[in-house]
This record gives C-alpha cells, sequence and structure tokens, in this order.
C-alpha cells in the first residue's frame, strides 16, 4: 500500500520566476521579463493594458529574479539533500531562441539546460519539463501578437523538433504548456495576448488556445516519435468547483465552472472538444478557425498523463446575496466559511486536493501528476537566516495526507508530487519576493535587495524525511 515505489518526489519551479539572466548569453526578452512588480501588474498579465518593453519607474523582478541561471548547481545540490526523485523546471523559449522565429537555435541556451539536466542526474534526479510556463519570445508578441497568430505552431514545433532531440535521454518527462486553463485569466501570461481596445476578447483567447492545443498535440507527435520512453501530460490549475448551496442552480453553476476549465483537458486527453464546451461557445458567437488536419491531430495526439496544480478548491452560487468573494487567486471564487486562508487570502483545503484528484481520474482514467502545491507565506528569519515554517510543514503535511488517501483509498494512480517553490522565488501573480513557498530561504525582498544567500529553512529536513519514508512519515 501507499505511494508507487518509484514515486517521484520533487519540487518545482518557473524559468522566469527564478533564473534571472534575463539578458546572459543571447537570450531574448520575453513576455515574462517585462511584468514589473506593483499595481500594474494584474492589468498587464490579463492583457488590459499594454508592456512590452522596460520602462522607466517600474521594477522588474524577473530580470535577475534567484539568479539561478549563475546557481543552479548550488540549488539542485540541495533538491539532492533532500532526495529530490524529479525536479519540475521550464526552459525559457527566448535562450533557446532568443527572437521565437529563428530558424537556428541559440547554442548557449541549449547548453545551459543540457549542463542542467547533467547537473539533476549527477543527483539521481530526474527532470519535468514545462516546455511553456507563462513565457513567450516578446518578438512573437510584437510581430505576430502572440498566439492569437497561427503562425506561433510553427515556431513552437521548430522548439519542439529542437529539444526532444538535444535533450533524448536527458529528459523523459514533458508538459507542454503550463496551466494551459490560465488563458482565459491571464491572457498575457498565458498566450502573450493584449487586447486593443472593441477587441472581441473571448473570441481571440479560444482561438489562441486552439493553436496551444494544436500545439500541444503536435508537440505529444514530436515526443513519440523522437523517443518512445518520452511521456508527455498536460498541465491545468485545477481546483473543484463547490456549489455554495445544495440549490440545483448552485450545483448546475459549479458543473459548468469545472467544465471551463476542462475543456481544454478535454481536448487533451481525449482528443475532441467536448459538446458541451462547443454549444457554448456557438451560444456566445465565438467561431474557432481551423485548418483541415487540426481534429485528426487533437485525436491522434493524446497526452500521456495529467498533471495539475492545486492550491485551493473554489466555490460559486448563484445567490446575488452570497457575494463575499476570496482575494489573490485569479480565478474568481466566493469566500467558503468553512476554510482557512493564507495570508494572500487563498483558501486552505487539503481535503479539496482528494476530491479534485477523484474527479479527474474518474473523468480520464490516466495517471495524475500533482505538479504545483503549496503555501505562500511570509517568513521571518532568525539572525542566521533560519526560519522556522511550521505553518508550511503543516499545509503540506495536511495536502499529502489528503493525496495519500486518494491513492490508497479511492485507488487513484498518481505518478508525483512536486512540491510549487521549492527554493523561494518571484510570485507570478503579484511580483513579489515575500510570498515565499520554498524549503531554501532566499535573501532577497520585493525590491531586489538581499545577498541571494539560501538558508535550509525548517521544512528542508521535514521534506527530506518525507521523501526517504515515501510518505510513511510526515
Ligand atoms: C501557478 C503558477 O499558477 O501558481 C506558478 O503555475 C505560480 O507560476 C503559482 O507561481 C503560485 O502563484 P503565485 O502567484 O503565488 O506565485
Amino acid at each position: 500500500m501507499g505511494f508507487r515505489e518509484d514515486f517521484l518526489w520533487g519540487g518545482a519551479t518557473a524559468a522566469n520566476q527564478c533564473e534571472g539572466g534575463y539578458n546572459a548569453d543571447g537570450r531574448g526578452l520575453a513576455n515574462v521579463d517585462v511584468i514589473p512588480h506593483g499595481p500594474d501588474r494584474r492589468a498587464i498579465i490579463t492583457g488590459k493594458k499594454k508592456m512590452l518593453d522596460f520602462e522607466e519607474g517600474y521594477f522588474y523582478p524577473a530580470k535577475e529574479a534567484i539568479d539561478m541561471y549563475h546557481r543552479y548547481k548550488e540549488d539542485i545540490a540541495l533538491f539532492g539533500e533532500m532526495g529530490f526523485k524529479t525536479y519540475r523546471l521550464s526552459i525559457a523559449w527566448s535562450r533557446i531562441f532568443p527572437n521565437g522565429d529563428e530558424t537556428e537555435p541559440n547554442e548557449a541556451g541549449l547548453k545551459f539546460y543540457e549542463d542542467l539536466f547533467k547537473e539533476c542526474h549527477k543527483h539521481g534526479i530526474e527532470p519535468l519539463v514545462t516546455i511553456t510556463h507563462f513565457d513567450c519570445p516578446i518578438h512573437l508578441i510584437k510581430e505576430y501578437g502572440g498566439w492569437r497568430n497561427r503562425k506561433l505552431i510553427d515556431f513552437y514545433e521548430n522548439l519542439c523538433q529542437v529539444i526532444f532531440r538535444r535533450y533524448k535521454g536527458l529528459v523523459k518527462y514533458w508538459l507542454t504548456f503550463n496551466e494551459i486553463n490560465m488563458i482565459l485569466h491571464a491572457p498575457f501570461l498565458g498566450a502573450g495576448l493584449y487586447f486593443e481596445e472593441g477587441e472581441d476578447e473571448e473570441q481571440i483567447k479560444y482561438q489562441a488556445a486552439h493553436h496551444e492545443l494544436v500545439a500541444s498535440a503536435i508537440a505529444t507527435r514530436i515526443a513519440h516519435e523522437v523517443d518512445p520512453e518520452n511521456k508527455v501530460g498536460c498541465m491545468l490549475a485545477a481546483g473543484e468547483y463547490y456549489p455554495y448551496s445544495c440549490r440545483p442552480e448552485d450545483v448546475l453553476k459549479a458543473q459548468q465552472s469545472d467544465r471551463d476549465n476542462y475543456f481544454f483537458i478535454d481536448v487533451q486527453v481525449r482528443g475532441e472538444y467536448p459538446a458541451y464546451g462547443l454549444k457554448k461557445l456557438e451560444r456566445n458567437g465565438i467561431k474557432i478557425e481551423m485548418e483541415e488536419n487540426d481534429l485528426e491531430l487533437l485525436k491522434n495526439h493524446t497526452v500521456d498523463f495529467i498533471s495539475f496544480s492545486y492550491y485551493s478548491s473554489r466555490v460559486v452560487s448563484t445567490d446575488p446575496e452570497v457575494n463575499e468573494k476570496t482575494s489573490g487567486n485569479l480565478f474568481a471564487s466566493v469566500k467558503n466559511p468553512y476554510l482557512k486562508q493564507s495570508e494572500w487570502g487563498w483558501q486552505i483545503d487539503p481535503l479539496g486536493l482528494r476530491i479534485t484528484m477523484n474527479s479527474l481520474y474518474d473523468r480520464y482514467q490516466k495517471p495524475l501528476f500533482i505538479v504545483e502545491n503549496g503555501l505562500g507565506a511570509i517568513d521571518t528569519p532568525d539572525e542566521n537566516g533560519y526560519v522556522e515554517d511550521d505553518y508550511r510543514i503543516e499545509y503540506l503535511k495536511a495536502h499529502i495526507e489528503a493525496m495519500k488517501d486518494a491513492v490508497e483509498l479511492d485507488g487513484v494512480d498518481l505518478l508525483g508530487y512536486t512540491t510549487w517553490g521549492c527554493i523561494d522565488l518571484v510570485s507570478a501573480s503579484t511580483g513579489e519576493m515575500k510570498k515565499r513557498y520554498g524549503f531554501i530561504y532566499v535573501d532577497r525582498d520585493n525590491e531586489g535587495n538581499g545577498t541571494l544567500k539560501r538558508t535550509k529553512k525548517k521544512s528542508f529536513n521535514w521534506y527530506k524525511k518525507v521523501i526517504a519514508s515515501n510518505g510513511e512519515d510526515l
């Protein structure tokens, strides 16, 4: 009983939130570089405000982030010390193709990840690679309009042709697009989209999503052609919707809200647009333009496993009186009176993880992989930089217990678990450093001050013990 023998314990990061080195060794600029910390951030990531270059008076946290570009050996050694079996990271597209539309890749960028993957293997760590984690070369946005343009499929295909061949034997687990459903909530992150006055945003988002879905199917095809050992996953920002009450209207609304997210995964796992989704698009006057063999591609190249992030469940109500919302998260949710919340207003619901896992497994019967879960919290280090983060341990422990129940009691097939931000990094939604998730403290603040020194937190040894006991000793 318990987790499978080869259970992949580990942690997760994304290039733009940890690497820094934004212009090192020929790297090109990406959307994620030009999103500042501060009040304009939300408008930019949601496509309401256009920012495609560095502007005076702003601080751009991704430029240096935690400088993992130059410190990855030290960081991976620490992951190895914790006993990580896997490390989820993303490649920065613009390191490999600085503009995105070149025919030849940038060797220095390719070499960087090759060395990094080798470093992982040195420590017995299997890399799990997200091909696109919210990043898009800025040139592709300026010149082509990001993923609204079908040409992006070809550029993404070039990237895949190069990386699958170059990293054959070094990387086996791939994710095509991080949180693909995020395109609806943060389209600049999800697809390099921003909108001009009067544009039909929903139409553009769904067209861009179609391009990503086709690109994802092509990536899956190439991955399997290049190496039949490759396993490719989709990636969902998950979290079950609960009806606020048992009023049938609330229950229906919860089901519909879940479907808004499943829509993308249904295509990637089942190979077809779901009937409910097509009807909804039709009702809303959205028409997706497709090319002749798109549907065949989607049908023939479905993913091998389903990965997802889980931070919280969500709640909906049809009663206008029930309108207290939770803050922080990009997904709209009514406040759940039964749950506590984090310092950023994200609700904490370990049992919701088990519920979400069961819904996904019931729906698809394919192996699951939890590739993000964690608590963003304010850490206060002592004079030696040590953080006693019992709150983080408590959060993770409760979630691991729930996922264990999903495996042991419900029979869900789970490949692994990577906590989000295993080392402190820049927050995607707020751009802050003080929203910390890590087992490793990084000395850097919201304004970019600090030595970048790494220090193990209390949770470091706790997680080491969890991994060593394959989740028995919590
Ligand atoms: C997920 C993203 O949405 O949530 C990560 O895939 C992100 O990139 C994580 O960092 C946590 O969100 P935040 O806003 O606290 O960084």
